[in-house]
């Protein structure tokens, strides 16, 4: 089933993390200044004392840390996160930082509203350790990609992707802090098109303005700033 964004209405976005949510402050920032249209409904940690909690009280956003330690199973957990972010009445659900593997039965339940922000130029390097498999590939490119979340693992269509050099000298550290800098652009940017209803996930493909994404997405240039 698709459901119809009411265009025009400010859409509701909860944000999940787990750590430093830099990411996060962008989209604070970017709702803020009005490049994003729509408003981080709250915040949720499965880490309490993470920075990004501060982030978020500083913005007066709600704020709540689930610890996932305290759930007997993975299901239990994600039933009772799921039950928290559907309160908020979510219109996106933003993974920014959340370490924790979802199931299909969570991503099910938020299908085709769900984002992550992945640190490889998807389909490249799902999973952990990008930069440094990055370096150790000896590949000139690196980067981050916005994706649709789908059961695979890292393996949702891509939406939007920033392109940055490998340095010669490049550690896992510095190239993270080049990428990390484009993430701040394009994850609210590729969240703002959701807001104007110009993005949406349709059989399993992310879908822009009617036409369907190359394996990559979009490849970020200044003018896909918002
Ligand atoms: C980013 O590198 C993002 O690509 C990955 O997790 C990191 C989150 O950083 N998914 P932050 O918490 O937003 O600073």
């Amino acid at each position: 089933m698709t459901e119809q964004l009411a265009v025009g209405k400010e859409l509701r976005l909860v944000v999940l993390i787990s750590g430093g949510g830099s990411n996060l402050q962008s989209f604070i920032d970017a709702c803020a200044n009005g490049s994003l249209e729509g408003q981080v409904a709250a915040v949720i940690s499965n880490k309490a004392g993470v920075k990004g909690l501060d982030r978020a009280a500083a913005a007066d956003i709600p704020n709540i840390a689930i610890d996932h330690r305290a759930f007997d199973s993975r299901e239990d957990f994600e039933q009772n996160l799921g039950e928290l972010i559907e309160s908020f009445a979510p219109d996106l659900v933003v993974l920014a930082g959340f370490m924790r593997i979802l199931t299909a039965q969570f991503v099910n339940r938020f299908l085709g509203k769900l984002i992550n922000i992945h640190p490889s130029l998807l389909p490249a390097y799902p999973g952990l350790h990008t930069h440094q498999r990055a370096i150790d590939a000896g590949d000139k490119k690196a980067g981050a990609t916005v994706h649709f979340v789908t059961p695979e693992l890292d393996g949702g269509p891509s939406v939007l992707q920033a392109q940055v050099p490998v340095l010669p000298n490049d550690s896992a550290d510095s190239l993270a802090e080049r990428v990390l800098r484009f993430e701040h652009k394009i994850y609210p940017a590729a969240a703002q098109w959701f807001c104007e209803g110009r993005l949406r996930m349709e059989n399993g493909l992310a879908v822009l303005d009617g036409k369907v994404l190359s394996e990559n997405g979009v490849i970020f240039n200044e003018s896909a700033e918002q």
